[in-house]
């Protein structure tokens, strides 16, 4: 399977800058699985609910429509972050968009900072969707310090986690090693580049995208300030094998009993 990820510098509410510069980005590219960053085609700094609610969209609207002719190009899926409306709630929402259209939506469980004053928080389950024989799960930026999160992934049966980040701390792709070493899945960690500076914030995000295997070894890791595409290819057998060793299974050899639930 071929995967990878577009780093892209979007322009605050501007969709049409942002849908061509991810389309001249990946115009040359085929792969089964491209990643873009949370929120690619609207920015993330909102000043007010309102603002964000403006740039909402449900499944029939512009970003998964964008989405879907883009697939025809790439000839896979794509995972991509956008504002979504359902009735008067609005998500922090991460579509997989194939060339037939929307095979999955996640609803971002862990809003960050702010993100709690614009969004409704997540309210699906976490879910795995099958792309060509592979099961990819889907997680957005800050989800990533809720190990919870992975771990309910690769329980599934998640191959590969489709990762779209916004991200302003330098933790994440570090963490991402570990994330998939302790549940032997890949990832791919979308990133965005820039600087927003809107209301009160001043976030210079941290490119730097990731593309991070069962192992924990890094297979493509982006630049820290300039857009980028890469994609690599890989065994996905590597993430239906649990062991460590001959005696270690990362999920076969948890104690539940000792663990607690809340
Ligand atoms: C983040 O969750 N966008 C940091």
């Amino acid at each position: 399977m071929i995967i990878g990820y577009a780093q892209t510098d979007p322009r605050f509410g501007e969709k049409e800058f942002n849908f061509s510069q991810a389309a001249e980005l990946l115009k040359d590219v085929k792969a089964d699985l491209i990643v873009l960053p949370e929120l690619f085609a609207t920015g993330y700094t909102f000043v007010s609910k309102g603002e964000a609610a403006d740039l909402a969209e449900g499944l029939e609207g512009p970003t998964l429509l964008f989405l879907k002719s883009l697939a025809q190009k790439t000839g896979g899926a794509l995972a991509a972050g956008f504002v979504e409306k359902e009735g008067t709630k609005i998500y922090n929402s991460q579509a997989l968009v194939s060339e037939k259209g929307v095979i999955g939506v996640y609803r971002k469980l862990h809003l960050f900072n702010k993100e709690k004053l614009m969004f409704t928080p997540g309210n699906l389950p976490l879910k795995v969707y099958t792309v060509k024989g592979v099961k990819i799960g889907m997680m957005i930026c800050f989800d990533w310090i809720f190990p919870e999160t992975a771990r309910t992934l690769a329980l599934l049966g998640a191959d590969v986690i489709a990762h779209g980040a916004n991200l302003v701390l330098p933790y994440c792709q570090k963490a991402m090693v570990t994330r998939c070493l302790e549940n032997r899945v890949f990832a791919v960690t979308a990133n965005r580049i820039g600087r927003e500076k809107r209301g009160e914030d001043d976030f210079t995000f941290t490119g730097a995208s990731q593309v991070t295997a069962f192992n924990g070894e890094v297979l493509s890791s982006a630049p820290e300030n300039r857009v980028f595409i890469d994609t690599v290819e890989i065994e996905v057998e590597g993430a239906r094998d649990k062991r460590i060793n001959k005696f270690n299974d990362v999920l076969a050899d948890r104690r539940k009993e000792f663990y607690i639930n809340t």
